[in-house]
């Protein structure tokens, strides 16, 4: 695989570009929306800058990362060449089938479609195309760059040749694939919603303050961030898209989101994207 097309390129999609340029890929990085692919390509050259001062990277190297990306507004045009598409557009099912139907018809028959999905299903996914086999989840972990996990997520339809591929291009990136079947939320936001639903009540139900609740979980259970802090971080509306996704999934109350996280994501409060959350970004 030498020629990869990243969908998308907001947080994930730059983060992901950034990674695959980075271990000598060349990459095709597409979005709609020009003004989207300048700020990325910004916010790429930034990572890169946090890396070389870091030392992890060399100046030689950041130039190289930046060469290896090319950005695009046409999709057809994007993905002709591509050996291997990943897709990071906005968690949107409707927008996601529209994409890989047009990317089954565009990208060459034996092209990978891969989805960094946070929750929608694969198999749902893949069939709108005609490659089931071929369609795959590959779920990357916010910072890009920095998080070694990448969830592989087999639909029903995908080969065990696929996988296996997915699973060694996980490890030429440098991650720690773990593979998982396709049931609502995977496993890593199976887990981890309900435990940032769980602190969202926690504070609805007036238990503890926001500033309280993060200081338990980071100091007392080590995790880098609190739960609303990275609730505030992941996004509040991709929250409560997931949690729904999982309630619908299950259809079990206890994946119910908490009222107080669909009031304040109908507020228009979705946490550092919009500069308020459960603590003020601006
Ligand atoms: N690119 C490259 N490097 C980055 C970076 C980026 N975007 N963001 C941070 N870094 C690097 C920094 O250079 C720094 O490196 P060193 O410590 O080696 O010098 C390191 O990461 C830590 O960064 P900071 O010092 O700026 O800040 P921090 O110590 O507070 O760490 C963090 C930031 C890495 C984000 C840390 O807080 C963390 O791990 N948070 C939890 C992240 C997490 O849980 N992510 C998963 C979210 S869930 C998801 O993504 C999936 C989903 O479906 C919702």
């Amino acid at each position: 695989m030498k020629n990869i097309s990243v969908i998308g390129s907001g947080t994930m999609g730059n983060g992901i570009a950034h990674v695959f340029a980075q271990f000598g890929y060349q990459v095709n990085l597409i979005d709609i929306n020009k003004d989207a692919l300048e700020k990325a390509i910004n916010t790429i050259g930034k990572n890169l800058d946090r890396q070389v001062t870091k030392g992890t990277i060399t100046e030689v190297q950041k130039a190289e990362t930046i060469k290896n990306i090319t950005v695009l507004t046409d999709m057809q045009l994007g993905v002709a060449n591509a050996d291997f598409i990943v897709e990071a557009a906005t968690e949107n099912l409707d927008l996601k089938l529209k994409i890989f139907k047009d990317l089954d018809a565009f990208a060459k028959p034996e092209a990978i479609l891969a989805s960094n999905t946070s929750s929608i299903s694969i198999t749902k996914i893949a069939s709108v195309t005609n490659r089931g086999a071929k369609v795959i989840g590959m779920h990357f972990m916010n910072p890009v760059p920095v998080m070694k996990l990448v969830e592989v997520i087999r639909g029903y339809a995908t080969s065990n040749e696929t996988t296996a591929t997915i699973m060694d291009l996980s490890k030429k990136l440098e991650k720690a694939p773990v593979e998982v079947n396709d049931y609502p939320g995977f496993v890593a936001n199976r887990i981890l919603m309900p435990m940032i639903n769980e602190a969202i009540y926690t504070l609805y139900e007036n238990v503890a303050g926001v500033e309280e609740i993060d200081t338990v979980m980071k100091l007392g259970m080590a995790h880098p961030m609190g739960p609303l802090q990275l609730a505030d971080f992941i996004g509040l509306d991709v929250c409560l898209a997931i949690l729904r996704v999982l309630h619908d999934g299950f259809g079990n109350p206890k994946y119910a989101p908490c009222p107080l996280l669909i009031n304040m994501v109908t507020a228009g409060n979705k946490g550092i994207k919009s500069g308020e959350g459960f603590y003020n970004y601006s």
